[in-house]
């Protein structure tokens, strides 16, 4: 059985992947409105990414029989000035994301909660990806602030975050994506 006082933060977490998944859809939706496809692409499955970890954190819960209640989330931010602010805001979230994966894995530990600990492990891992490849994006959409195609053609050559499947990931809730 988890930890309870793990139980009630990885709760809270959903909802903070959930509301990651929005901001995201949010970023993907003023991009698609600027026509540009490969940003706009890269946010939509950045989006179903973070859905995803979600529905890993509710499987975890479920496997352990302990209480779930799906949180709401707060609005993301939706209007931005220019290319580089959705990714700024991006890269924040994924800063935020870091802190409060690695403050659940700090919580299991002190309540010597081991399978939970080692559940937050792969989010470690991945947390550390996301921020990287996030930071590399920024600087592609800041260089591109005059010329939006630059990034397209970087995200058409690059294609960062595409991960493939990942044996190691956590099963989610409803199935795999
Ligand atoms: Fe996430
Ligand atoms: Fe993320």
């Amino acid at each position: 059985m988890p930890d309870p006082a793990f139980v009630d933060k990885l709760n809270e977490q959903i909802g903070y992947e959930f509301g990651a998944s929005q901001q995201y859809v949010a970023a993907a939706v003023y991009y698609d409105g600027e026509t540009l496809p490969r940003l706009a692409a890269f946010f939509y499955a950045q989006a179903l990414e973070e859905r995803n970890h979600a529905m890993m954190m509710v499987q975890y819960l479920l496997d352990a029989d302990a209480d779930i209640v799906i949180p709401g989330t707060q609005p993301p931010r939706s209007s931005f000035g220019d290319i580089v602010e959705p990714v700024r805001v991006a890269l924040e979230q994924e800063k935020r994301v870091t802190g409060q994966i690695n403050a659940l894995a700090a919580l299991a530990r002190e309540h010597s909660d081991y399978s939970s600990e080692q559940f937050m492990q792969w989010f470690i891992k991945e947390q550390v990806e996301e921020v990287a490849s996030m930071s590399d994006l920024l600087r592609v959409v800041e260089r591109s602030r005059d010329n939006p195609m630059f990034a397209e053609d970087f995200l058409a050559r690059e294609d960062p975050g595409e991960e493939g499947d990942d044996p190691t990931a956590p099963a989610a809730a409803g199935g795999a994506l």
